[in-house]
């Protein structure tokens, strides 16, 4: 029997990079795989790579979509027993450089529609069931640097919401974990403002500083996830970084 066999899992931010690696591997252990993206175009494109999983638009800085998200698969699959929470952007720039734009757009996305995502699916997820959350090393790690400054508080927001839900959760048995990767080579890393330079110089510096001396997989981290799924039955409320060892800097 495979580890998902018969449940439902919905993934935001699965068009791509580490959430579509992980609705793969979900779809291959058995589970039905409802995975999201923030544009047409994108959902098009992921409908021909992920045969199998449905794709479907639902933008995550909108509070009324992500609810009107919970209700379509609610209405179609009548529950949803995992719940990656992996929707998310990265823009790096010094703190002399943010604008109130900049702040917000990450904020939203990345902070306020992960929580109305969890707050409207909650009610949907059967006891017993289990939430994993996409934050970063960035929210842990100061010494990143100054440019992950806006970036990196939004995945510190994260790691909270995993901490405080789980404590909130434990009553009905529903785990919740959070993820906190390293530097993962995904399509992310082509829209964080990097010209390609800056893009090999960024990954070579990791490389550097990572102690198992190389940058993760998506595939690496979707391991992860499905461990926090379906085999980490007595963990709740922990945070597990895929990262090389970068964290302990
Ligand atoms: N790669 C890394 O080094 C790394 C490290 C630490 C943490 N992370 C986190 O891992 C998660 C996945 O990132 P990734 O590396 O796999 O990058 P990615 O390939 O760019 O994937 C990001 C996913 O989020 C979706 N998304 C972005 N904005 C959205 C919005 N407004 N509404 C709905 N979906 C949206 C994207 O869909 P569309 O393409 O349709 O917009 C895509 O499916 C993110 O939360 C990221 O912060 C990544």
């Amino acid at each position: 029997m495979a580890k998902l066999d018969g449940k439902i899992a919905l993934i935001s931010g699965g068009t791509s990079g580490i959430g579509a690696e992980t609705a793969r591997l979900f779809q291959s252990e058995g589970a039905t795989v409802i995975v999201t993206g923030s544009s047409e175009r994108s959902v098009v494109a992921a409908k021909a790579a992920l045969p199998g999983i449905e794709v479907l638009v639902s933008d995550a800085s909108d509070v009324a979509a992500t609810k009107a998200l919970v209700e379509q698969v609610k209405g179609k699959h009548s529950r949803i027993d995992i719940l990656f929470v992996n929707a998310g952007i990265a823009k790096f720039a010094p703190i002399a450089q943010v604008d109130e734009a900049f702040y917000d757009n990450q904020f939203n996305v990345n902070v306020k529609g992960a929580f109305f995502l969890l707050k409207h699916a909650i009610p949907v997820i059967p006891d017993g069931g289990a939430i994993i959350l996409t934050a970063s090393v960035s929210g842990a790690a100061g010494a990143l640097g100054g440019s992950t400054t806006i970036y990196g508080s939004t995945k510190a927001a994260l790691r909270s919401f995993g901490r405080t839900f789980a404590k909130e959760l434990a009553p009905r048995g529903i785990r919740i974990n959070t993820i906190s990767p390293g530097p993962i080579v995904t399509p992310i890393l082509d829209k964080v403002g990097f010209t390609p330079a800056q893009k090999d110089s960024f990954i070579e510096g990791a490389k550097t500083r990572i102690p198992l001396g190389r940058t993760g997989t998506a595939a690496e981290v979707a391991a992860a996830a499905l461990y926090l799924a379906a085999d980490a039955t007595y963990t709740t409320g922990a945070e597990l970084f895929v990262d090389g060892g970068l964290i302990d800097l």
